[in-house]
């Protein structure tokens, strides 16, 4: 082994652990299985093997979200630095595989720290570690933790100018506009009047290519959504089917947002634990929205948390957005 090995291997970056427990985990399954309309949070696909598939679901032709956000990452980065300006702080929430985020280190004026939040553990670790090795200036502090809930940020570092909450992808569009609301309002009172907010937020766009997207062609989505039934039996002590759910994703137009099911081939019962879940033929279990938002209606919900746009990027075909908030004067 190398000297360099080693030192990686001695100098790891120091993780702050507020992972939920497997009891916290047992008490969402069972709550959100026994209720009338069955759903299970969608953080919980995010396991150690979800955060694989969720990079694989990236790579895939339909899933554009990813491609096109890196696009105007690419085009405007340069800009989006300029508006978080030197000595920044960036708080990542639902940082995965950090690849956008490289991007904007790369181009930031003396970055005052990292701060990566993620509920999956391995990955969060891998990564950080990595960046830290990458850009050895740098001040890595990953945080696991669920960020929809309460969770404790390392302190502003003395020498940070403001801090930047930096939230990518559709993750925004994965809560509910209450909840989505709520949590900008949080972002807002973590990063102050100095701060701001860089979201990533997917736009309303034809049927066709929203259902492909969630449908793709080599089935990978359909594994990202099973496997939460699979961590399900690996966790806790449950004995789901497998082969007896299907992937179920489509458009809802009243409600604009994509819908992730579950669907139960035939009717059946689940144990967990001690309860015994049944299923009707055809019933599902709800795990995800990914909801899409008009440009106004976005601006209108982050009015609603004291936020306001000092900048908004979009792609050439309007697929996604990328919006730099700030506290409304
Ligand atoms: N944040 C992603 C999105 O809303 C999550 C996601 C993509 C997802 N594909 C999925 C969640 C399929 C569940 C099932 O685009």
């Amino acid at each position: 082994m190398s000297q360099n090995e080693i030192s990686a291997i001695d100098d790891p970056v120091e993780l702050v652990d507020e992972q939920p427990d497997v009891g916290a985990v047992r008490r969402e399954v069972l709550k959100g299985l026994t209720a009338a309309t069955k759903t299970l949070p969608p953080k919980l696909l995010y396991d150690e093997r979800g955060a694989r598939l969720f990079e694989d679901i990236c790579e895939t032709d339909a899933y554009y979200v990813t491609r096109t956000e890196l696009a105007i990452m690419e085009a405007d980065v340069s800009t989006m630095a300029r508006e978080l300006g030197p000595h920044c702080r960036l708080i990542e929430y639902g940082s995965g595989a950090s690849v956008k985020t490289r991007l904007l280190l790369e181009h930031l004026d003396s970055p005052a720290g990292y701060v990566p939040v993620d509920i999956a553990k391995e990955q969060l670790v891998e990564t950080a570690s990595t960046l830290s090795a990458d850009f050895p200036e740098l001040s890595v502090t990953p945080v696991c933790a669920d960020f929809t809930s309460e969770f404790t940020l390392p302190d502003e570092p003395d020498d940070a100018a403001r801090s930047v909450i930096y939230c990518p992808g559709s993750t925004i569009g994965n809560f509910h506009p209450p909840d989505a609301r709520r949590l900008l309002r949080h972002a807002a009172t973590v990063t102050g009047e100095d701060g701001g907010v860089l979201i990533g937020v997917d736009l309303l766009k034809p049927r066709d290519v929203l259902e492909r997207a969630y449908n793709d062609e080599e089935g990978v989505t359909a594994a990202f959504n099973l496997n939460v039934l699979d961590r399900i039996n690996r966790e806790l002590d449950a004995d789901f089917d497998l082969d007896r759910f299907r992937h179920r994703a489509f458009f809802n137009e009243t409600d604009r947002r994509v819908e992730m099911h579950l669907e139960s081939v035939g009717p059946q019962r689940v144990r967990i634990d001690d309860t015994v879940v049944a299923f009707e033929d055809g019933e599902t279990i709800h795990t995800e929205c990914s909801y899409k938002y008009a440009p106004e209606q976005f601006r209108a919900l982050a009015g609603s948390a004291g936020l306001e746009a000092r900048q908004v990027w979009t792609d050439p075909r309007d697929y996604f957005s990328i919006h730099f908030l700030v506290a409304r004067s």
